[in-house]
């Protein structure tokens, strides 16, 4: 049995045992940025068009001013996928608060650029210092391989992927676990990788505001990637490797994510789950790659509510994706909803935006998923207008609300998400879950980072697009899992993977 249900039931939440096991060591708090002393740096703030004017010189010494890789042009498509849009002040402490929402505001996600050719930075690896909005070489000058070395050896560690070919950029997002873990204990890898894939959502937002397209590839030999960044096994993995092409190029889209070797070898034993639950769900060198396609946004019905009497949401009028980049400067989760009811139409939009293609945008510009097919999405309706309180199945390829069943569930929803008010007060709770059977027969414990990276995506599209229409917005990552299936009336095999409040922002 894949692995990925040990620990899945390893780090499940229960009233009966919450609180106990993990404490926090408030004397040792992660580091939220790495440090390459004496590494060369460039700074990309002075190609921010939302710096101060003074501080803006987007043509200052470049090479390329205009290019589809130039500095300007990377350095918004980093700030805009992960850069500091927001800084709080505790005393002399500053708080950085990120595009991306994290779980705690922990921030486990680093991005890494892959580069060669480029016209204003040499060849090489280099870290996104997310604070400081700056580039830095990873490897000591003169020890870095080659550009074309790069690509080779990234292109060989995703099984020849086609999109790396004749590529010059790519992201690499990574996610170090003891950031996360720092609070959340074994149950951080969760959320590293719904964090990553909030990040990953916005990376398929910005790149195409910016002529770009990003590439999704979770098919790779892990610690060949985390070799060639030099990150530390066991502390550090490497979650997608996103391609980077300019729109008219991309090349033929060609596979997403990869199955591993079945039947899966057992982990070392080893206390510690998270490690344990990466290294299962890693692809060794040598193994016989069986990539499959990425998925665009095409869903199957799930047979099981097939026939449930439906509620079609016909989308308004707003152009969700006029202005959406803006949206993603503005965001930040919301602390208080309401509990006032959405328009059906508003949540209409909403789900539209994150499920559906863009139909402005060519098919290979289209947002890249992993598996979406594998997730199942719930909405339980506290206050909707013109729909009964209730759980619903909602079929994204039909825009329709199947019923599960109509009743006042505010109290259950409330209680399951460990009494936090955002569910009790929402309009809606949109609940990812799947079928782990299914998907661990599709790619052994693997499937557990497509699923929870894939729903961070959706996740990351319906909290950019509830900004994007006013609404109020949050993710919850802490529920008690078994309560979950119980209100949505599903078997333990199906795993609730994430939650999303959403409402009208309240306080
Ligand atoms: C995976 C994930 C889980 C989250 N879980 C919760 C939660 O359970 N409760 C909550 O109030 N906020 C939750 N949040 C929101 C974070 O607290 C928030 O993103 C963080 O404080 C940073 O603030 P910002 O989103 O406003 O930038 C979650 C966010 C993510 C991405």
């Amino acid at each position: 049995m894949a692995y990925a249900f040990e620990y899945h039931r390893r780090t499940k939440y229960s009233p009966s045992t919450l609180g106990q096991g993990h404490s926090i060591d408030w004397n040792n708090p992660p580091e939220q940025f790495k440090d390459y002393r004496g590494a060369p740096v460039y700074d990309m703030r002075p190609y921010l068009p939302t710096n101060q004017p003074e501080s803006y010189s987007p043509e200052r010494g470049l090479n390329d001013t205009e290019g589809p890789f130039s500095l300007p042009r990377l350095s918004m498509l980093l700030f805009g996928t992960n850069g500091v849009t927001g800084v709080a002040f505790a005393g002399d402490q500053q708080h950085f608060f990120r595009a991306a929402p994290s779980a705690g505001a922990l921030y486990p996600t680093d991005l890494y650029l892959a580069v060669r050719g480029h016209a204003d930075l040499p060849d090489g690896i280099y870290y996104y210092h997310v604070r400081d909005h700056s580039l830095v070489e990873v490897y000591p000058r003169g020890l870095a391989p080659s550009g074309d070395e790069i690509f080779a050896r990234l292109r060989n560690a995703c099984f020849g992927d086609g999109a790396l070919a004749d590529c010059r950029v790519a992201l690499v997002a990574t996610a170090v676990y003891w950031r996360s873990a720092w609070r959340y204990g074994e149950r951080a890898y969760r959320r590293c990788l719904l964090d990553t894939g909030h990040v990953l959502g916005n990376l398929a937002i910005v790149a195409p505001k910016l002529g770009l397209c990003a590439g999704l590839i979770g098919g790779f030999v892990d610690g060949e990637v985390a070799d060639l960044l030099a990150i530390p096994a066991g502390k550090e993995g490497v979650l997608a490797v996103c391609p980077i092409h300019e729109q008219s190029e991309f090349p033929q889209y060609r596979p997403g994510p990869t199955a591993r070797p079945s039947p899966e070898p057992e982990p070392e034993p080893d206390a510690d789950a998270i490690r344990a639950m990466h290294a299962a769900g890693s692809i060794p060198p040598g193994f016989p790659a069986e990539a499959v396609a990425g998925e665009g946004f095409d869903y199957p019905v799930n047979p099981k509510y097939e026939f449930a009497p439906g509620i079609k949401l016909k989308p308004g009028t707003t152009d969700m994706n006029d202005q959406i980049e803006n949206a993603i400067l503005r965001r930040r989760s919301t602390r208080v909803l309401s509990g006032a009811p959405l328009k059906l139409h508003e949540l209409a939009d909403l789900l539209a935006f994150a499920y559906r293609p863009d139909l402005t945008l060519a098919p290979d510009a289209q947002p890249r998923l992993f598996a979406p097919s594998l997730l199942e999405t719930f909405v339980v309706v506290n206050t909707l207008e013109g729909v009964k309180p209730g759980v619903y199945h909602f079929a994204p390829g039909f825009m329709e609300l199947l019923v599960v069943k109509q009743a006042e569930v505010r109290r259950e929803i409330y209680h399951l998400s460990l009494g936090q008010e955002l569910a009790r007060d929402a309009s809606v709770v949109v609940i990812h879950t799947s079928d782990m059977d299914q998907a661990a027969r599709r790619f052994g414990s693997r499937a557990y980072r497509y699923l929870h990276l894939d729903a961070g995506h959706i996740g990351e599209r319906m909290n950019v697009g509830a900004i994007r229409l006013g609404l109020g917005v949050s993710g919850i990552g802490g529920f008690f899992d078994d309560e979950v299936n119980e209100l949505l009336g599903i078997p333990p095999k199906e795993l609730c993977v994430y939650i999303t409040c959403l409402g009208r922002p309240g306080g």
